[in-house]
């Protein structure tokens, strides 16, 4: 009597980067535990069918395996052994993987039927079940944990490495510096991926105060006319450039960029740049938090080395950076005061950890600040030059002033002797600076999002615009009518 073994899982990876692996007869060496080596007789390319391929298992047992069918668009393959030195006979397989929609994950169906010597039916159901299947569902989770499949690709690598010609993209463009007006919807196209490369397939792109002064012309040279603004999106990717290793078609990903560009539905761009998005992380989340948590990150951990009982002013505190630096810095142990032009921004900002807020429409506060705690340590300070004075004003001797931004208008040159006055330091960093490198990048992002899972950072406040509504979003976030951060869905 034939013997039927069936086990299925889910797996925590897009079905694209699953099937990568598993459509490949020759890569189970690669992740499969009990396989020591793979080979395909004949130097035949793994994915024809007919090809042979050769096991060493761990435990020395020698089996040969035959590709019986293959197919991309349903995701499945079959195979049957041909001869082994375990009694499987008759052995016929087939894996199926499905997406499973919620959360961008992939079903996996491992069934086969198989005959076996009289009395061994049940230890050979037992280890094609739990040796083989169960084994192979934690190892490809494993293999995939670390990455070890996104190598640079194989002679025989999947689909997804295809060059590809240009795609269509709605983007939003400027032809000359000016106000938001000069916002304009229009069509355009995103280049197939050149070496390097990545193309993404865009859902949500983050508003930042660097795209005003981008458009307002405040950055020399930063933008060539006409030109599409934004730094940072999230999406998938649709397919990738030679040499890129790490990302493979459907993986869910974000990126924030110092080349602006990011105002489109399909943008092609460096993957140094990009990183992958933990399943619990939606694309609005993360084009709403990457920039603004990375810069978060780096402010209070890096150059401001924040520490319990440290005197924080926070400025625009209910403003995208502001309410993520109030949460970070409170958990911190910092005492935090922030800045807002209104009591309804000053209810959110209270509610996300900032401690005393002081509620001034005209740049007012040095006062305040001394009152309530005799001077701030550290100001992080993105108002630019109308609180240049009172910036002064509020530090406490040897406190530290972060340039962070000028929101309000673009800081004068300041006067060293001026900081001797308090021995202050100033610094004016920008973001790119801090995530130079993939590395930094990845170790930067996953911190923002356990924080995000840690609840340290609550789901970011999201004002949505659609893409070709640009415009309307640029007016908000001047007015300084907006709380939280503001998104555009394409
Ligand atoms: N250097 C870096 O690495 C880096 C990275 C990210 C962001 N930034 C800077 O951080 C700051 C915050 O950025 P964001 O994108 O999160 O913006 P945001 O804080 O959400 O919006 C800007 C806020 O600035 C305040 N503001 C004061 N005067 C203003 C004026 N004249 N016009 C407009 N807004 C004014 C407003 O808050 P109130 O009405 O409550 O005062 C406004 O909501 C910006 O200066 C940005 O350039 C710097």
């Amino acid at each position: 009597m034939l013997q039927k073994v069936v086990r299925s899982t889910i797996i925590d990876a897009p079905i694209g980067r699953v099937w990568a692996v598993l459509r490949d007869f020759n890569s189970h060496d690669r992740w499969h535990e009990v396989v020591a080596q793979s080979r395909i007789e004949g130097g035949e390319p793994a994915s024809r069918v007919g090809c042979v391929r050769s096991f060493t298992l761990k435990d020395g047992n020698r089996i040969r395996e035959q590709l019986l069918s293959l197919s991309d668009e349903e995701y499945k393959s079959s195979y049957c052994i041909v001869e082994a030195t375990v009694p499987l006979q008759r052995y016929v397989a087939t894996i199926t993987l499905k997406p499973v929609t919620d959360g961008d994950r992939t079903f996996w169906h491992w069934e086969s039927s198989f005959a076996t010597p009289p009395g061994q039916e049940r230890e050979l159901r037992d280890m094609v079940a739990q040796g083989v299947y169960e084994a192979g569902f934690e190892s490809l989770r494993r293999h995939l944990r670390a990455g070890s499949d996104l190598r640079a690709g194989t002679d025989d690598a999947p689909p997804a490495r295809a060059t590809a010609g240009p795609m269509p993209s709605r983007q939003v463009r400027i032809s000359r510096f000016g106000g938001p007006e000069e916002l304009e919807p229009m069509p355009g196209e995103a280049p197939g991926p050149r070496s390097g490369e990545v193309r993404i397939r865009q859902r949500a792109i983050g508003v930042n105060f660097i795209d005003i002064y981008l458009r307002r012309g405040w950055v020399p040279g930063m933008l060539a006319l006409p030109g599409v603004l934004g730094m940072e999106a999230a999406g998938s990717v649709i397919d990738v450039g030679d040499g890129v290793g790490g990302l493979l078609p459907g993986d869910r990903v974000a990126y924030l960029c110092p080349q602006p560009g990011a105002y489109c539905s399909v943008r092609t761009l460096p993957a140094t740049h990009v990183v992958r998005l933990p399943a619990e992380v939606e694309d609005e989340t993360a084009a709403a938090l990457l920039l603004k948590g990375v810069t978060a990150d780096y402010v209070l951990r890096d150059l401001g080395r924040v520490r319990p009982g440290m005197r924080l002013l926070v400025h625009a505190a209910a403003g995208g950076v502001g309410l993520l630096l109030c949460a970070w810095a409170r958990q911190l142990g910092a005492r935090v005061t922030g800045t807002v032009s209104s009591e309804a921004k000053a209810r959110v900002a209270r509610e996300h950890g900032c401690e005393h807020v002081i509620v001034t429409p005209d740049y007012r506060f040095a006062d305040a600040v001394q009152r309530h705690c005799g001077g701030a340590d550290l100001i992080v300070d993105g108002l630019g030059d109308a609180a240049r004075d009172e910036n002064m004003a509020a530090l406490a001797h040897c406190g530290h002033w972060i340039s962070l931004g000028q929101a309000s208008g673009p800081l004068q040159p300041l006067d060293a002797d001026w900081l001797m006055a308090k021995s202050i330091t100033f610094s004016r960093p920008v973001v790119f600076h801090y995530v130079a490198t993939p590395d930094k990048l990845a170790e930067r992002a996953a911190r923002v999002w356990g924080a995000l899972a840690a609840g340290t950072l609550a789901t970011p406040v999201v004002e949505r615009f659609a893409l070709d509504a640009a415009a309307r979003a640029h007016e908000r976030l001047e007015s300084r009518a907006s709380m939280g951060s503001l998104v555009l869905v394409a």
